[in-house]
């Protein structure tokens, strides 16, 4: 295999999980992507603290723009606008590739990076900035590129769902709840972006500019949180049939009295049916409709948050931008681990 150099920028709840991914599984994913991918170092804020996952010490470092610079492919982990918009720049710049799942970033300052990115023939992948594990993004800027989209719409935040799911079924405090979706590392650095529906904006916005191929600014993004939801508001929506989930929404519209044909998007926490599918989608887990004109409804659902959840998206992205390294490597599809032969067990019943 030829050999790729991976810088991974934080080693956080998601950057750790990565890191531990990259090394336990080298093998299958250098024959996924025919490459080897070599980690060559993790920046962090401070190499002596305590982390959950261990790994080797000598590949932390805090000097990023040092590593940067010898790195194939860049995975920005840090969050947050500076010093990651700095990093990944910085990265382009020095002909990297970039993997990145920081939604904040994006929503503030995609542009700027796509248009750096552009400049010098780099590449930006990000599936795992919206709905962390759920491939949502390759779908809306691949697969749905030749249909229409009217709307995209659902559970964007796991953090807050999980809160309001444990305050619905289990009773539980908002507080309470809030110190658990931490400790699963559901949270944000700064949980005030999961609370105040922030976080969920800035998704919305990266959904509804690859739905609608437009850019729509973050600042035109409707937001309410979930800050002022009480428990006797919990309550009484359940005695009537419903539960209160935080709802994303961007869809094309038509202005009534000027007929003038736009876009809305908006986030707030709303009243939904207990017979609704989104009324189903319990703990750290997202859900998103996607309408399109000709493809009809579509549903993506799974894990919204979590370490291992977003690495799993994580590594999806560095495996193709390593592809996209690598002439006459395996195509997509067609890469093989051959330690992995058909067993010929006949018919055989799987409950599910
Ligand atoms: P954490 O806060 O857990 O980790 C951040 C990491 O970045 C830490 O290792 C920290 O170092 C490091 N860091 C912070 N500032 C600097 C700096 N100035 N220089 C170098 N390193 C720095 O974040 P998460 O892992 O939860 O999130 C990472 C990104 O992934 C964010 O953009 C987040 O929005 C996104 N994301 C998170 C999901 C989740 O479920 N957690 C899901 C989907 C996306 P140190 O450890 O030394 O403090
Ligand atoms: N804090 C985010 C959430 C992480 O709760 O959804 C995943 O983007």
């Amino acid at each position: 295999y030829r050999g790729l150099k991976v810088a991974l920028l934080g080693a956080g709840s998601v950057g750790s999980q990565v890191a531990r991914l990259l090394l336990e599984h080298a093998d299958e994913l250098a024959s996924r992507a025919g490459a080897s991918l070599e980690l060559i170092g993790i920046a962090v804020r401070d190499v002596d603290a305590p982390r959950d996952v261990d790994l080797p010490k000598e590949l932390y470092t805090t000097d990023a723009e040092q590593l940067i610079l010898s790195a194939d492919i860049v995975i920005e982990l840090i969050g947050g606008i500076e010093p990651a918009r700095s990093h990944i720049l910085q990265a382009i710049n020095a002909g990297a590739d970039i993997v990145t799942a920081n939604k904040a970033l994006l929503a503030t300052h995609g542009p700027e990076l796509f248009d750096a990115a552009e400049q010098v023939g780099a590449q930006l992948y990000y599936e795992a900035a919206v709905a962390a594990a759920i491939p949502i993004i390759r779908p809306l800027r691949e697969s749905l590129a030749g249909d229409r989209i009217n709307r995209v719409l659902g559970i964007v935040n796991g953090s807050t769902n999980y809160m309001l799911d444990r305050m619905d079924r289990f009773g539980d405090t908002m507080e309470d709840a809030a110190a658990v979706a931490s400790e699963l590392g559901y949270l944000e650095a700064d949980p005030t972006l999961d609370v105040e529906g922030y976080d969920a904006a800035q998704k919305a916005t990266i959904l509804a500019s690859l739905a609608f191929h437009t850019t729509v600014p973050v600042e035109a993004v409707h937001r309410e949180g979930i800050t002022g939801i009480t428990k006797a508001q919990v309550d009484l929506a359940r005695s009537e049939g419903y539960v209160i989930k935080l709802l994303a929404i961007a869809e094309r519209i038509v202005d009534e009295t000027t007929g003038e044909e736009g876009l809305s998007a908006r986030v707030y926490p709303a009243l939904i049916g207990r017979e609704h599918p989104l009324a189903a989608v319990h703990g750290g887990n997202n859900a998103v409709f996607v309408e399109a004109e000709n493809a009809g409804s579509l549903m993506f659902y799974g894990a919204g948050a979590g370490g291992k959840e977003t690495a799993s998206a994580v590594l999806g992205d560095l495996v193709s931008a390593a592809r996209r390294h690598v002439a006459g490597g395996p195509g997509v599809g067609e890469s093989t681990h051959a330690d992995l032969p058909v067993l010929e067990i006949g018919r055989v019943t799987t409950r599910y």
